[in-house]
């Protein structure tokens, strides 16, 4: 059963006042249900579609497509262009038209709008010879027009429904325009927020990773790939891009195996067995291989064992870019490597395009090489009924915009993603929500009225003008006399005299709002890493001088990354971790702040308190002299030779899963009905098909302590010790909100299934071993108390 909050007051149908009144309808309705709950609000097996390139039929269809083919027409379903771009020295080539009508192009991206992939598509269908239609493709990453929270802002909603909700949306408005093909989900694993691509993903953990994997998914491409309003989603960028050493953008990466396959591989397998059509390898040198020419990743895991039978597209440019890494010392043997590890798709580099044909003929690649990859790419366009509507119906496009219930789910999403780090009390009552009437507010930052940062780094076809800042809303709440706005600074300079008006405009309100952050476009996403994170410019001066004047005040920072602010998580009373929101950002914002909704989002990352804790994640190993162990060192008295840093603890400032809301819980201690687990017996259950029995239940009690109604994440931890390969201090195993009326307690069990244990050991597969197993079921990554159980017997 789901267990998820996903009502709004827009929902109801009753407005924002009463939105409490449903909180408390839906935490008693809920208290009717069964405390029994699925430990993993989606499994691998649950809900996920048939697979559509599994349909009937298919091979039939594109073997007999194939046999029709010149090798010209196969290189050409092979090679993908940015629209416009297929001109120029590189393809050596004047009339982008001319290759259409040839066949010499399979795909081609940026190009948006019924009318103009219309007009390129009938060049494909009706002027070439096989009449193969073009599949459209973009950078769909959180919304066509209508934008949502930035991926890791919907990451930490930890509701996969709402980002499913968001991808469909995506998929029935880019698919009115044309475009059948999102370069997303990007699930990469990401433990340094130096690296300015962590914003586009879902954080640090790969069941959380997975679970959002999956949700866009079965968003973008719906019950059926092949419905006309669905489009095909792009697992990127396979694999270990996120690991970037130093956080620098598209440096190179070393990852074990065992780390590959425990941490950065899962989400990629959730997106395949979820059904995604389509994979983009990466940039990146994986162990000294670079990812777009890389056999292992691509043949081995991706192909063999797991069996998948889309078609993988490269990054921009990178087959071309196999030579600058220095395994190809001409563009020729650049294609012939990528092709042969099992990269199908060239984007843009030309390296397909300029030399499959020579290479055949040279004997350095087999005919059979080539079909391999246009069979792939073909199965893909079959499966997703390109042949049957290669068009885009033109009158349809601007209604699919923008729909009123799209604008509501982007709000919902919006105001989901919103992490409230800090909450102080202030005269006595807790800074937020705003409980006295207010007056006058000052707003002051350079993102309290920057409508294009709301809209994030990928905007697609975003549009400042739709998207709500806060000044917005917050003038139609209260008048816009009573907002007193004031940029203090840009984001990385201003003049004095702006600062002096900002806290001029603090002392003359009665709370202030403080919109600070990063710039979406330059600060955030691809090649925006960075190696210092604190507030920009001059923004933390600004933050001491306003916090000066002596109001109460609330610190919003808009980002793509945590942020490191130390003197506000002690200065200043209320702190917000807003990341991008979308089009709805000051309406969502709104609601937090003034209490029709509360702070529902958590941290799908752990946030440092200094850039010098980078990469920090929450499930790494223990090491042999852990910080805080009372079998070790530090604990007892030694002070040195511990794995610790001498001028900072290895705490982060916020652990990975935390959250605060306008209530407080208790966790009672984790129960859990089995002391002993034979391994055997999980073995055997873990080789069944569906491997998703449960094994054992786990529960504890949760109590709200507050006055009001709300919502707590149970997340579920486990530690393995004993086992042939170290394992993490806790690894994310199951999750699910819990929403209690004031006072009320409830029992919340999650049934663990065999798989629950498994992880890649030192026979380099995943297994079950004996081992003494550590279980919590806690509000975050650092709290919790635990139980305990034994994986009983002996590893043959
Ligand atoms: C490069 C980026 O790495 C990738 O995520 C994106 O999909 C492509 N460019 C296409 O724009």
């Amino acid at each position: 059963m789901k267990f998820y909050w996903t009502m709004n007051a827009a929902e109801s149908g009753c407005g924002k006042k009463c939105a409490m009144i449903c909180l408390l309808c839906v935490a008693s309705f809920l208290a009717q249900i069964s405390s029994a709950q699925s430990a993993a609000p989606q499994t691998k097996n649950e809900a996920v579609n048939a697979n559509p390139l599994d349909a009937p039929g298919l091979e039939e269809k594109v073997d007999a497509l194939l046999q029709k083919m010149t090798l010209e027409e196969k290189i050409g379903q092979l090679v993908q262009y940015s629209a416009g771009q297929a001109t120029g020295p590189t393809s050596g080539r004047t009339d982008d038209r001319d290759m259409i009508r040839k066949g010499q192009v399979g795909s081609l991206f940026n190009v948006t709008g019924a009318r103009e992939t219309n007009a390129l598509q009938r060049i494909a269908v009706e002027n070439s010879r096989l009449k193969i239609p073009l599949i459209f493709g973009l950078d769909v990453i959180h919304g066509f027009r209508t934008t949502f929270p930035i991926p890791l802002g919907l990451a930490a909603t930890w509701e996969p429904e709402i980002v499913e909700k968001a991808a469909r949306v995506a998929a029935s408005e880019a698919s009115s325009a044309g475009v059948r093909w999102a370069f997303s989900p990007m699930v990469d694993i990401a433990r340094d927020a130096r690296w300015g691509r962590i914003s586009e993903g879902a954080g640090e953990d790969p069941y959380l990773g997975a679970a959002m994997a999956r949700a866009y998914v079965r968003g973008y491409q719906g019950q059926r790939l092949d419905a006309t309003d669905s489009i095909v989603a792009c697992a990127k960028h396979y694999v270990g891009y996120g690991a970037a050493e130093g956080g620098r953008d598209y440096n190179s990466t070393e990852i074990s195996e065992h780390t590959l396959r425990q941490f950065y591989l899962p989400p990629f397998r959730a997106a395949e067995e979820a059904g995604a059509a389509t994979f983009m390898s990466g940039f990146n040198a994986l162990n000294a291989i670079p990812t777009s020419a890389n056999p292992f990743t691509l043949k081995q895991v991706l192909r063999k064992e797991w069996g998948f039978r889309g078609f993988v597209v490269s990054d921009w440019n990178s087959v071309g870019e196999v030579q600058a890494h220095g395994i190809a010392n001409d563009a020729a043997t650049a294609a012939r490597k990528a092709l042969l590890a099992g990269v199908d798709m060239d984007m843009v580099s030309n390296a397909y395009h300029r030399n499959l044909l020579q290479l055949l003929q040279s004997g350095q690649i087999a005919q059979s090489d080539i079909d391999e990859a246009v069979r792939n790419v073909l199965r893909v366009k079959f499966a997703m009924g390109l042949f049957d509507h290669p068009y885009t119906d033109e009158n349809k496009e601007s209604s699919a915009m923008l729909r009123p219930e799209s604008v509501s789910i982007a709000r919902q999403a919006a105001t989901q993603s919103l992490v409230l780090l800090r909450n102080e009390v202030v005269s006595g009552v807790p800074m937020l929500p705003f409980s006295a009437r207010i007056a006058s507010l000052a707003l002051i930052g350079p993102l309290g009225d920057d409508a294009g940062n709301m809209i994030g780094s990928w905007g697609a076809l975003g549009r400042s003008a739709d998207a709500v800042t806060l000044r917005r809303a917050l003038g139609e709440k209260l008048g816009d006399a009573n907002v007193h706005y004031a940029k203090g600074t840009g984001f990385l300079n201003g003049p004095d005299s702006d600062i002096a008006a900002a806290v001029a405009a603090a002392q003359s309100s009665d709370v202030v709002i403080l919109a600070l952050g990063e710039d979406a476009p330059t600060m955030t996403g691809e090649a925006a890493s960075r190696t210092w994170l604190g507030l920009p410019g001059r923004q933390e001066e600004l933050l001491e001088k306003v916090v000066a004047a002596g109001k109460p005040v609330v610190l919003i920072l808009f980002s793509g990354r945590p942020l490191t602010v130390p003197w506000a998580f002690e200065h200043v009373p209320a702190v917000l971790a807003a990341w991008f929101p979308g089009v709805q950002a000051g309406n969502a914002l709104a609601d937090v702040l003034f209490g029709a909704a509360a702070p529902a989002g958590r941290l799908p990352l752990s946030w440092p308190r200094s850039v010098g804790q980078e990469p920090l994640y929450y499930n790494a190993l223990n090491t042999g002299r852990p910080e805080a162990d009372p079998e070790h060192p530090a604990e007892k008295g030694e002070k040195k030779f511990i794995s610790r840093y001498i001028d900072a603890p290895n705490s982060p400032q916020f652990p990975f899963g935390y959250g605060l809301t306008y209530t407080t819980f208790s966790y009672g201690v984790t129960q859990s009905s089995a002391k002993q687990l034979p391994f055997a017996s999980l073995q055997n259950a873990l080789a069944e098909p569906a491997h998703q029995s449960p094994v054992v239940s786990v529960s504890a009690e949760i109590k709200n302590n507050g006055a009001r109604a709300g919502e707590t994440l149970a997340q579920l931890y486990i530690r393995l010790e004993g086992t042939s390969v170290a394992m993490p201090v806790r690894m994310l195993k199951g999750f699910q909100k819990v929403a209690l009326a004031a006072g009320e307690s409830r029992k919340v069990t999650f049934e663990l299934s065999a798989d629950t244990f498994a992880f890649w050991g030192a026979e380099n597969k995943f297994a079950v071993e004996p081992a003494h197993v550590t279980i919590w079921i806690a509000p975050n990554s650092a709290e919790g108390e635990s139980t305990t159980l034994e994986i009983t017997g002996t590893r043959q």
